[in-house]
């Protein structure tokens, strides 16, 4: 049975912490569920660590959808959160459309978006259509180019502000709330007021959840490492050894050998080369 927003709103009244990830192809996706995870998200932070961009904002819809049916064929039981990207939900007109493509052709279960007040009305209206919402508040990507790579809510009144979002976002049917990059503390008084699970990247211990990139937790990305993240393997390293070995074996004749090869009778052959002389 695949997780649903229940099952993930009730491990908050549960105190049950839970961690999820994001993933983007098959192989990742079933991994991922392999372990346990109740939630996958299919992060438009694919932009960078999987087509290279300095950003999130040249992300299509199109290739969101791509992704996520990949991730769709790997993940069985995981509930799967699909990312509306950039400029895809600013009206409530476009956010219905662009939502309808990512549970229509995506085949997630829940869509996320970035921002505060603003969105409230969108998520408002695609939870009445029955999509379910995970909101994102604090450092939000797509705005990168307005507020930067940076803590926020350190200053009161921005930290007043992202309580009143969190709580308006709650309130207007979100099932669950990304926090990114914001005061520990901060992210513990909107997880103490909010009764839909908050989700912590960047936002210290008290959130009811974690979420981290894929290629960041495993050692994938190697451009930089994020503060908040824990690398907990060296996948880059294992696999850079693997390249230099292969390379090393095909040069010296070590692989493949007859193990990896497929034989046939000698008759054959010889038959199929003397048919060739008679051409
Ligand atoms: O796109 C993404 O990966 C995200 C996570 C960082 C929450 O939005």
């Amino acid at each position: 049975m695949r997780t649903t927003i229940f099952d993930i709103q009730s491990k908050k009244q549960r105190g049950e912490r839970f961690a999820t990830i994001t993933t983007y192809d098959y192989t990742s996706a079933r991994l991922a569920d392999q372990a346990g995870m109740p939630m996958l998200l299919v992060g438009d932070s694919l932009g960078m660590v999987v087509q290279g961009q300095s950003s999130t904002l040249p992300v299509t819809l199109d290739e969101m959808i791509y992704h996520m049916r990949a991730v769709m064929r790997g993940a069985q039981q995981a509930l799967v959160v699909g990312d509306m990207p950039f400029l895809t939900y600013t009206s409530i007109e476009q956010a219905i459309a662009t939502a309808g493509r990512i549970m229509q052709e995506g085949g997630v279960q829940a869509v996320k978006l970035e921002g505060g007040a603003a969105v409230v009305p969108m998520v408002q209206r695609l939870t009445e259509l029955g999509i379910p919402v995970v909101a994102h508040l604090g450092f939000t990507p797509q705005s990168v180019n307005q507020i930067g790579v940076r803590v926020q809510g350190r200053q009161a009144d921005v930290a007043r502000q992202l309580i009143h979002d969190a709580l308006a976002l709650q309130a207007a049917g979100a099932f669950a709330v990304v926090l990114e990059l914001i005061p520990t503390t901060l992210a513990q008084a909107i997880t103490e007021r909010l009764h839909i699970p908050t989700i912590g990247i960047g936002a210290g211990p008290h959130c009811d959840g974690q979420i981290q990139v894929w290629h960041d937790l495993v050692g994938l990305f190697t451009d930089f490492v994020p503060r908040h993240t824990r690398r907990y393997a060296t996948v880059a390293e294992s696999i850079s050894t693997a390249l230099h070995a292969y390379q090393a074996d095909v040069q010296a004749g070590a692989f493949p050998t007859n193990e990896h090869s497929s034989t046939m009778k000698a008759d054959e052959l010889a038959a199929a080369l003397a048919s060739l002389v008679q051409d």
